[in-house]
């Protein structure tokens, strides 16, 4: 065989391999570098991420958004598989977001258990002292007790869905009733909210409540020294490709944990 051809062979391989892996193929440094816009929410970056919008490489696994098409106004937080909240704004400087629950009533009402109950997502202590837990039930075997705030989502033959305060919930014993409803959520509401909500129909007023959503404070959980520290050496956070292991991308290559400090030295 002519060397000369086997030497051209040989030094290809290298490139074959790495391109093969795909990964190092991506310049991650350039590709988050970029702000992202989802919806009419705009110049969006570590957490967020979004299929089709923003690689997940770029973002925190718990902080996708869906529905970020041309200026839709309510793109969509994904907390949980089941619980997906109304995105309604975002702060990235204060690390605030106001998300509110998706309007339910003319829809089936959702067999999910959902509690807003996450350490990445949480109202921050001056504003949890101003709230309230609101439950709503969906679908339950109808029994005394259940209160006449009724829920519309639709439902099958006789089950009732309603919603009702912690005192309601507590004092007519409705949390053993959880066990035979098709769902559950308790989430969030002012603790001032006007008395008419708790009324018969207040439905209406409910979700007006509902609608304004509820302000709160996100964090990277165990992530968040590493994602500081990243950011110190020059990098931009992210997670791995396939995996939820957090990742720094930097200008020379994705590093588990910083930047490289002497990028500009051309250390081998
Ligand atoms: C976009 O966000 C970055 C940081 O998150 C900030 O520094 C920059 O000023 C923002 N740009 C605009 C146009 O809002
Ligand atoms: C996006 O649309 C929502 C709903 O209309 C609105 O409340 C919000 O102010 C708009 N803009 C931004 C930047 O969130
Ligand atoms: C975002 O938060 C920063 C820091 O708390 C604040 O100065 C700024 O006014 C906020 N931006 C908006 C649009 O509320
Ligand atoms: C509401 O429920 C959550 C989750 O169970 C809990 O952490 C929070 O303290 C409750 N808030 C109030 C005001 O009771
Ligand atoms: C709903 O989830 C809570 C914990 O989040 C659990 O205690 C409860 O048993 C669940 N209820 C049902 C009906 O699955
Ligand atoms: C809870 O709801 C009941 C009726 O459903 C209402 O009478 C009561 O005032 C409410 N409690 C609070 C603290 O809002
Ligand atoms: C959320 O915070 C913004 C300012 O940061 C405030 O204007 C708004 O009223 C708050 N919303 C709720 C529902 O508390």
């Amino acid at each position: 065989m002519d060397f000369t051809l086997l030497l051209a062979f040989s030094s290809l391989i290298p490139i074959i391999i790495a391109s093969v892996s795909g990964d190092e193929a991506i310049d991650y440094f350039t590709v988050c570098s970029q702000p992202f816009d989802c919806g009419n929410k705009t110049n969006l970056s570590y957490p967020f991420w979004a299929t089709d919008h923003r690689r997940r490489e770029c973002g925190h696994p718990d902080f996708e958004l869906i529905g970020c098409g041309n200026g839709n106004q309510h793109p969509v937080l994904v907390v949980t598989e089941s619980l997906h909240l109304r995105l309604i704004a975002v702060n990235q400087s204060s690390k605030t977001l106001t998300v509110a629950l998706p309007d339910y009533r003319y829809t089936a009402c959702p067999r999910i258990n959902a509690t807003l109950s996450s350490t990445l997502l949480a109202p921050s202590p001056l504003e949890a002292a101003a709230l309230q837990n609101l439950t709503l039930f969906f679908g339950c075997p109808s029994r005394a007790g259940i209160p006449d705030t009724r829920l519309s989502c639709s439902v099958a033959g006789d089950l009732v869905s309603f919603y009702a305060n912690e005192t309601v919930v507590r004092d007519r014993d409705l949390g053993g009733l959880l066990e035979s409803c098709t769902g559950r959520v308790v989430f969030p509401i002012p603790a001032d909210v006007d008395g008419g909500i708790w009324g018969r129909d207040g439905e209406a007023q409910l979700q007006r409540v509902l609608d304004s959503g509820v302000n709160l404070s996100y964090s990277y959980g165990g992530y968040q020294v590493l994602c500081e520290q990243c950011g110190e050496f020059g990098g931009l956070c992210g997670t791995a490709a396939g995996g939820s292991t957090f990742l720094c991308h930097c200008l020379a290559g994705s590093q588990p944990l910083s930047c490289p400090v002497s990028i500009a030295a051309g250390a081998p």
